[in-house]
């Protein structure tokens, strides 16, 4: 599985010089946030005993078939955190097609045939007003085939095969999400024009959650913020920035 080694030695000329592995810790988030490493520092976990998904869930992480990693992100302002997430599902995306294939559901699952094998978690810290550091987390299903009840039938992993190799898989993500961040920082990458390649349900019907509120829409793009434009049945376009797209009405 995880070779610390062979990782450090692909990604040291990349500048992601400080890896950290730890068989178990509570989140890879949470403990990349908590101990301020430098920026390009990323922590492996082989599991997680609270690992935390997007709003307030929890991420089940008990199983070491599957990557959970954390990424210190670079400085960048507020506003850059949604492109940000959205670079990075680019990232896992095309790593993942160079042997199988996935797609994106905004603004952070990695979906394939209409189920969820990943997700992406962006935290930050702040001092006052100030975001002092943020970190990208990121949970993929490689191998793993049981699933917890719960999410028996929306979940799913990425690799049927057991000749995978999960170190150059890592390796060749973060690469691309390196020259991505590098193409954020300096303004030269069209989030926009890049999102159908991307998009499980581009001019598809989606269910959005709002708290407890369920709308439905046509889903039309993204703007160049990483908010989602989604058209009504009256056909009135709007820009969404939080909630989730559900499982549950995808066609
Ligand atoms: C989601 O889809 O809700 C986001 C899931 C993010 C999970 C990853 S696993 C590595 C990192 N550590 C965490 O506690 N969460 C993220």
């Amino acid at each position: 599985m995880l070779s610390i080694d062979k990782l450090r030695a692909k990604l040291s000329p990349f500048g992601y010089t400080n890896l950290i592995y730890k068989d178990s810790v509570n989140s890879t988030n949470t403990f990349a946030i908590e101990n301020n490493f430098p920026e390009k520092t990323i922590v492996f976990a082989g599991r997680q005993t609270a690992g935390k998904g997007r709003s307030g869930r929890k991420w089940i992480s008990e199983s070491n078939k599957n990557i959970y990693l954390t990424i210190v992100l670079p400085k960048f302002e507020i506003k850059d955190l949604l492109p940000l997430n959205i670079i990075a599902g680019y990232a896992v995306c095309d790593a993942v097609r160079k042997f199988s294939y996935c797609n994106l559901k905004w603004p952070n699952d990695i979906v394939k045939n209409n189920k969820k094998a990943g997700g992406l978690l962006i935290e930050t810290k702040f001092s006052g007003n100030e975001m002092v550091s943020s970190v990208l987390g990121i949970g993929l299903n490689i191998f793993e085939q049981n699933y917890p009840e719960e999410i028996k039938e929306i979940a799913t992993s990425i690799v049927e095969n057991e000749n995978f190799d999960t170190n150059e898989f890592i390796v060749e993500m973060l690469v691309i999400f390196d020259k991505y961040v590098s193409k954020l920082k300096s303004d030269s990458i069209d989030i926009v024009a890049m999102w159908p390649k991307y998009s499980a349900y581009l001019n598809k019907t989606v269910s959005v959650h709002f708290n407890n509120e369920k709308k439905i829409f046509t889903e039309r793009g993204i703007n160049s913020n990483g908010g989602l434009i989604v058209e009504d049945i009256s056909g009135k376009l709007s820009e969404i920035y939080t909630g989730d797209i559900g499982y549950d009405f995808c066609s």
